[in-house]
This record gives structure tokens, C-alpha cells and sequence, in this order.
């Protein structure tokens, strides 16, 4: 019988890295650095030299990072910022958090990332930025949102949670936009051991803010400037996180392999296969296929032992928490059709040639090829 094929395989990239981890984590135990200090600091000089960035700051998550870049902006209670319905819930969370309001715009059937086509006829005199999101790796065209933010006067943060090292024309994202956000949530390109985050930004007077605001608002200890949060990174984040950012760029080219193998070997299914932009190299975050038999195929799979998942299957604008928001189906209807098609499959560095192949089998079989 077939051993079964996870949708994610964490245990497969920990067993190889169990000594070196095992090391840090010890060593940040012996000295007591919990909260933020040395190995935060020093992953924090790694992570912003990697994003070719001044400043990379670790937060207890890439929400918290979010909600900070957001505070950033001096952002209320009536400002809008256009985003994307088609994403991770954070991504509003961060908007909702000031009491400003997400304005949403449809996304791109191809990419997945905000149509940059619609959004300025979504802009309004209470319009302050827009936060696209690189959804499952691949970076969102950031030429025309530049532009658009140059002609409107408009801030451009960079939701880049599952895009670390994907490069836009060429070069990293992370600083195209004032403000970039990443999340190191365990399953992300590069994870922690735990929660983790970071927020990345060239302007040195937004990294002082930030670091006082995910420390209590407070850059003398006891003294508080402003109403702050607790968004430290944990120090034994900082040292895991130190360990495996070494590795990141390895894991997106094997990533990327497992990606290119499902190209071909799924070519000449009806599935519709993900592309990239021609500015954009991706790393492949998740593999996302789409298909109206989307959740037959994935019974299918199932029955096969095979592991796949929905990313998302219901956007933004119609989630209960955002009833308030008046949006109702049909008022962005690729993001949700997509949400309707779309089959996440597993992808990971560690993914056999022979565990691909039996994706792809076990997919043509569901189509009778
Ligand atoms: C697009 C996007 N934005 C924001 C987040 C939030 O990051 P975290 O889970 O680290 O808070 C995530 C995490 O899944 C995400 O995928």
C-alpha cells in the first residue's frame, strides 16, 4: 500500500536540521535571552541584508508586523486602504485594527494578486495606501501600484508573508513598497519554531516608531511614548530563525523544482496550472492548480492518501466578519471563482521525484488520462 503524502512535511525539514537547532535554542536557554536580544538582533541584520533592506525588525508575527506598518501610516477610523479579497485574513486584520476600512478590488485571474487595472477606480479622497499581498510566493505587479501611488500621493505596503526572496524584475521584494511584512508561521518558506514575524522598511524614522511601538510604545524602559503593544520576537525565534534563513534560498530552488516538475508532468491535464508574471520570479510558496472539480479532485486525492488544501475558500468580502463592510456575491467575481477552483498541491524541498509523479498519476487518473 502507498505511504500516504502529507500536504505539508515539517518533521522532514526538521530531522536534517535537528542538531544545529538543537545548539541555538540550548545556547539562548544557557544565557536567558527570551525576549528580543542577541539573536534577535543578529537575524534581524541577516533577514534586512537578504531583503537588500535597511532595517529588518522581528515581531512576534506577521499580523502584529502588519498592524505596526499600519500604525506607521497614522491610519483612522474613516481612512481606506485597497487590498485584496483574496487572501490570508490578516492582511484586513491590519487595516481593521486602526478602525480604518479594507476597500477591496478584484484580483488577477492569472496571478492571483490584486488587478492593479481596478484599483485607482477604488480610490477616494479617504484612500491612504494600498497593501497588495504576493500571494503563495509569487510577487503582484508592483510597477503600475507604484505608479498609482505616486500620482495619488498613496503609501505602498507590501503584504510579503509568503514571498520571501521573490523577486520582482529581478530584484527582491520587500522594498518597493515604504513598509514590507513578512510572516515566519512554521509553514512559511522560512518558519520558526513558533510565531514570528518581521517588518522591513528603507525609512529610519518608521524603524524607530516601529521598534518602540512592539515594545510597549517605549524606547526608555517604563517610559511610554505612545500606545504600544507586546510584538516582541521570542529570542529563541530569533536563534531558529538565524539557523534556517541560511538555508532559504536552497529550499526556494528546490521549491521551484518541485514546481517546474508539476508544470510538466500535469501539462497536459484540464487543470489549470499556475503562471507567472513575466516580471516575477516566485517561490512557490504553494502550488495552486484550479479546476470546477476542485473538491471532487480533492476527495479524490484523499482516497489516495494524498494531502491538498484550500487557500482560501471564501474571500474577504464575504466573510462574517465583514458583513458590515455591504459587500455582497458577485462583486468580485474572479476572486471568487477562484476561491470556488482553487486546489493547493503539496509542495515542499523535501518532496520526492517518485511522490510528485504519484500527485500527478493520481491526478490524471481522476480525469481518466
Ligand atoms: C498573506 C498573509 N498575510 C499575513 C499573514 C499573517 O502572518 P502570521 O500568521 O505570522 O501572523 C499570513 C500568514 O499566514 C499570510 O499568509
Amino acid at each position: 500500500m502507498d505511504q500516504p503524502i502529507p500536504y505539508l512535511d515539517l518533521a522532514a525539514q526538521m530531522r536534517p536540521l535537528r542538531k544545529e537547532i538543537d545548539a541555538v535554542i540550548a545556547k539562548a536557554l544557557d544565557n536567558c535571552t527570551f525576549c528580543l536580544g542577541p539573536d534577535v538582533v543578529q537575524f534581524e541584520k541577516d533577514f534586512a541584508a537578504y531583503c537588500d533592506a535597511k532595517h529588518a525588525l522581528g515581531f512576534n508575527s506577521g499580523t502584529s508586523a502588519l498592524h505596526v506598518a499600519m500604525l506607521l501610516l497614522n491610519l483612522k477610523p474613516g481612512d481606506e486602504v485597497i487590498t485584496t479579497p483574496y487572501t490570508f485574513v490578516a492582511t484586513s486584520w491590519a487595516i481593521s485594527y486602526c478602525g480604518a476600512t479594507p476597500v477591496y478590488v478584484d484580483i488577477d485571474e492569472t496571478t492571483f494578486n490584486l488587478d492593479p487595472k481596478l484599483v485607482e477606480k477604488a480610490i477616494t479622497p479617504r484612500t491612504k495606501a494600498i497593501l497588495p499581498v504576493h500571494l503563495y510566493g509569487q510577487p503582484c505587479d508592483l510597477d503600475p501600484l507604484l505608479e498609482i501611488c505616486r500620482k495619488h500621493n498613496l503609501a505602498l505596503v507590501e503584504d510579503a508573508a509568503q514571498a520571501h526572496g521573490a523577486k520582482y524584475k529581478g530584484k527582491k521584494i520587500g522594498t518597493f513598497g515604504e513598509i514590507s511584512c513578512f510572516s515566519f508561521y512554521p509553514t512559511k518558506n522560512v518558519g520558526a519554531c513558533g510565531e514570528g514575524g518581521a517588518l522591513v522598511t528603507n525609512n529610519d524614522a518608521f524603524a524607530t516608531r516601529a521598534k518602540s511601538l512592539r515594545e510597549h510604545g517605549s524606547t526608555v524602559r517604563y517610559y511610554h511614548d505612545e500606545v504600544g503593544y507586546n510584538y516582541r520576537m521570542e529570542g529563541i525565534q530569533g536563534a531558529v530563525l538565524g539557523v534556517k534563513l541560511k538555508y532559504l534560498e536552497k529550499w526556494n530552488r528546490e521549491r521551484r523544482h518541485v514546481a517546474m516538475r508539476y508544470h510538466e508532468l500535469l501539462a497536459d491535464t484540464p487543470l489549470r496550472l499556475p503562471a507567472e508574471g513575466p516580471y516575477a520570479e516566485s517561490i512557490y510558496h504553494l502550488y495552486t492548480v484550479r479546476h470546477p472539480s476542485r473538491d471532487d479532485l480533492k476527495k479524490h486525492l484523499e482516497a489516495h492518501k494524498i494531502g491538498s488544501a484550500l487557500h482560501y475558500p471564501l474571500p474577504l468580502h464575504l466573510q462574517k466578519c465583514y458583513a458590515s463592510l455591504g459587500y455582497k456575491p458577485g462583486d468580485f467575481p474572479i476572486a471568487e471563482q477562484a476561491a470556488r477552483e482553487c486546489l493547493v498541491l503539496p509542495i515542499y524541498p523535501e518532496l520526492t521525484d517518485e511522490q510528485i509523479q504519484r500527485v500527478a498519476s493520481t491526478i490524471k487518473q481522476f480525469f481518466n488520462q
